[in-house]
């Protein structure tokens, strides 16, 4: 039997709207702000990325291709109400089985940091995903010594549910269940 998929129509993914900021599925006129934060040395690191060395063409023609690509994942800018990108969210690894998606987020522009945008953007997809979809568990993993991240996915219900280590880096694994009293946005 087909599950229902945690996005009903998936030609048309929804927006999702918090207090601070609304979430948008992704376009090609994104390209530039993600390109310069792929380049950015300190958002990689806190991501346990390598930054990008191509050129903004390269970038465009896979970003092009991995846009129209029907995939496994949903991605999602980050917008303040007056329209402007500060981020993105993404959702992946959908397993319909046990009803268990992970998700990433990010805030690109510095000065948006430690303001409550990340709390929002998480809080508005936990709430559309408890309320709209099947899903019972969201979960995550974020270094374990970027704090900010850590206080930031507490905030909105997450709790430590283990540790993994690839390489150097060692990750804090985070869920939150359908069952958890979410906070308002
Ligand atoms: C991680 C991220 C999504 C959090 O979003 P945000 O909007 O900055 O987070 P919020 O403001 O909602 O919450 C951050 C909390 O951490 C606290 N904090 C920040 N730095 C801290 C530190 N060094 N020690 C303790 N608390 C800290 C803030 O005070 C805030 O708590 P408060 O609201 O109780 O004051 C965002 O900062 C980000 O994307 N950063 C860069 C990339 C990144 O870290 N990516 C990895 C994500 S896994």
């Amino acid at each position: 039997m087909r599950r229902p998929s945690i996005f009903a129509d998936l030609t048309k993914p929804p927006i999702l709207t918090g207090n601070k900021v609304n979430l948008r599925p992704k376009r090609l006129q994104d390209a530039a702000n993600d390109y310069r934060w792929r380049q950015n040395a300190e958002l990689c690191q806190l991501d346990a990325a390598i930054p990008i060395s191509c050129s903004f063409e390269e970038f465009l023609e896979n970003y092009t291709e991995e846009l129209h690509r029907p995939g496994k994942s949903y991605r999602f800018a980050i917008e303040t109400p007056d329209g402007k990108h500060i981020g993105n969210c993404s959702y992946f690894n959908i397993d319909q089985t046990k009803n268990d998606v992970e998700m990433g987020i990010m805030i690109g522009e510095r000065d948006y940091w430690n303001r409550g945008y990340g709390t929002d953007a998480i809080l508005a997809t936990l709430n559309h995903f408890f309320s709209q979809t099947p899903l019972k568990r969201v979960h995550l993993k974020t270094l374990n010594w970027n704090i900010r991240a850590q206080k930031c996915f507490q905030k909105c219900g997450f709790v430590p549910c283990g540790q993994v280590t690839y390489g150097d880096y060692t990750f804090i694994l985070m869920e939150v269940q359908r069952s958890t009293k979410l906070k308002d946005e």
